[in-house]
């Protein structure tokens, strides 16, 4: 199949997360392609879509949000998924129906419905982000690190319902 994944990204987080993905995806037989939501393509040439972001003070980037806008009614008419990556993912216990809550925003304006929604924790590498961003989650006394679970972004990959 082909398969368009769209991320939209900061720190680069959401694109590496993508690109595993997208390694998954090849080892499976599929044709996948990564494109940044800022300059991606059309969905119209491909059989299924996978978009997603890391999230910036609980929403997804904008680019994301704009580009599904933009191909709603391409995007209803196969089968899309949707993840999300950031910190709360940390604490999935806690967090896990917040983090659902900032794609479903999204979507649900669109009247868009995923067929299946990836929520996973990224990273904080101070030296992968830009003076503010580092001074925001700074002050926020974030633990710096990868907290990324690149086998869990694989099961999910493998278990999409394609
Ligand atoms: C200014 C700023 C605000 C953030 N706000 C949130 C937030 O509201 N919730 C969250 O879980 N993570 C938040 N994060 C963490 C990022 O989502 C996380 O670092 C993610 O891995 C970044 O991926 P990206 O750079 O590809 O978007 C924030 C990070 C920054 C720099």
């Amino acid at each position: 199949m082909k398969i368009l994944i769209v991320y939209a990204t900061g720190s680069g987080c959401a694109r590496e997360t993508a690109s595993v993905m997208a390694e998954e995806l090849s080892s499976m037989g599929h044709e996948p392609r990564l494109e940044d939501a800022k300059t991606a393509p059309d969905p119209a040439g491909f059989d299924v879509v996978v978009a997603g972001s890391g999230v910036r003070a609980g929403h997804w980037h904008k680019s994301l949000g704009a580009w599904i806008g933009r191909h709603r009614e391409a995007l209803a008419a196969r089968p899309l998924a949707v993840f999300t990556v950031c910190l709360m993912m940390r604490n999935p216990g806690k967090h896990q129906a917040e983090v659902r809550a900032i794609g479903d925003a999204v979507l649900g304006k669109l009247d868009l419905k995923p067929v299946a929604v990836g929520l996973f924790p990224g990273w904080f590498l101070p030296e992968r982000f830009g003076f503010f961003e580092r001074l925001i989650l700074k002050m926020m006394k974030t633990p710096s690190g990868d907290f990324r679970d690149l086998e869990a972004v694989r099961a999910w990959v493998r278990g999409l319902p394609l």
